[in-house]
């Protein structure tokens, strides 16, 4: 939406990619900017996630996914955890049924092993009741880190008796929690920071990297925008050569 409220148009671009991590980094500065506790930026950055994810259906962007809590973010102090926890169950619980009318499909990546039941039993609630929707596919990362990740793939590989020589890209893809999707072609970064913080490090290998200096909660729908259309200038090789 403009300042107006009618809704904006953007020029089409020559193509979008067909899955869009975000990194949503910055929540904190976002409140300390306006003398706020921490909590507050992380309230007003979950609300700002139904703004992205109505952007990316606008805009026609099939599969996003959204990192929302490290396996390293345990190591805040546990106020700031908790309080994380329960805004992203509330969001959830609050939003599911929206979400379903739009057609987006909620998916989780990461550990849910060690989070409440209460939190296990929203994710798998909204997992079940969107799974046949196929506008968005919306994959929250939670509890996620990109190596734990790899390291439960490798369990479950040997779990399975795989032979060695039966390893291959394709097989360790399959036992990743993405398995099934496409590699992300473009990773936004909101506030600035210019790394992966153990971000889809498998899947990432030839991701355009996009980072904005806005803070997430400020991340509307024209600064995904503009990343879409950074997105669409770039020259992508994948080690080969341009071709003639
Ligand atoms: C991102 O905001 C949200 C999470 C990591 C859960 P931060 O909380 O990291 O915000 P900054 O980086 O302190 O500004
Ligand atoms: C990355 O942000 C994790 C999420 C956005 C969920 P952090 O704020 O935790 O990353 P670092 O610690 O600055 O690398
Ligand atoms: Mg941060």
């Amino acid at each position: 939406m403009s300042n107006d409220g009618v809704p904006k148009t953007y020029p089409a671009l020559p193509h979008l990619p067909a899955h869009v991590g975000i990194i949503m980094d910055g929540n904190g500065r976002w409140a300390r900017q306006r003398g706020l506790p921490r909590l507050a930026g992380h309230r007003a950055g979950v609300e700002n996630l139904r703004r992205v994810l109505n952007a990316a259906v606008k805009f026609g962007v099939p599969i996003i996914t959204l990192y929302a809590f490290s396996t390293e973010n345990w190591r805040r102090p546990k106020e700031e955890v908790d309080g994380l926890l329960d805004l992203l169950r509330e969001a959830l619980d609050k939003e599911v049924d929206k979400l379903h009318h739009n057609g987006v499909q909620l998916r989780h990546i990461g550990d849910l092993t060690p989070l409440s039941d209460d939190l296990k039993a929203s994710i798998r609630h909204a997992v079940e009741l969107t799974k046949h929707n196929d506008r968005l596919i919306a994959n929250i990362a939670f509890n996620y880190g990109g190596r734990d990740e790899i390291v439960r793939a490798v369990r479950s590989i040997i779990t399975e008796g795989l032979p060695a020589e039966a390893i291959t890209d394709e097989v360790v893809a399959a036992h990743l929690d993405t398995a099934g999707l496409p590699d992300p072609d473009l990773i936004i970064r909101t506030s600035g920071e210019m790394r992966l913080s153990n971000f889809l490090l498998w899947q990432a290998a030839y991701a355009e990297f996009y980072v904005t200096p806005i803070l997430w909660p400020d991340f509307g729908e024209e600064a995904f925008y503009e990343a879409l259309r950074s997105f669409a200038g770039r020259k992508r090789r994948f080690g080969a050569l341009d071709e003639a």
